[in-house]
């Protein structure tokens, strides 16, 4: 389990490597800061398109590229962060309150993203200025 709540990281997921296939899972308990209250999938990504381009403000996120690759690009407001996943064994843990957008799929990828809440339009800071102000406030403490 993942004890600082305010920095992405990537979690090292459990694998079982077998001649039959390889196995890996996540376990609510062991692997998540957070409890699990949605689980959503990215598929059928065009070539050249990327997706997010938003924070949320209280939603934590684990994203598994269960399939392929992607990049994701994470910004606190002072500081951006890029993870390249290609490993189904990979979790990035995505904290609330990051700006994130994830690029570059390859072919065929498929983005598993395990959240912290239910789907809510009112989670969504589209507005990178306006998520840079929040931040900004955060911090001197209005
Ligand atoms: P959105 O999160 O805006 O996609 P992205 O940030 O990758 O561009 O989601 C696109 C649409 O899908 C959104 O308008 C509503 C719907 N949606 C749900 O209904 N439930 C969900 O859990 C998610 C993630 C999206």
């Amino acid at each position: 389990m993942l004890t600082e709540k305010q920095t992405p990281a990537i979690i090292d997921l459990p694998k079982y490597l077998d001649n039959r296939g390889n196995l890996s899972y996540i376990e609510e308990d062991t692997h998540l800061p957070f409890r699990i209250r949605r689980v959503y999938w990215i598929y059928d990504v065009p070539g050249g398109e990327s997706r997010g381009g938003h924070a949320f403000r209280s939603t934590e996120e684990l994203i598994v590229a269960l399939s392929g690759s992607f990049d994701v690009v994470l910004n606190d407001g002072e500081k951006e962060y890029r993870f390249s996943l290609n490993r189904s064994y990979y979790g990035l843990y995505v904290p609330s309150m990051m700006w994130r957008l994830i690029e570059n799929f390859s072919t065929n990828s498929l983005a598993l993203v395990i959240a912290s809440t239910d789907y809510s339009i009112n989670e969504y800071i589209r507005d990178f200025n306006e998520f840079c102000r929040i931040k900004k406030n955060e911090k001197v403490g209005i």
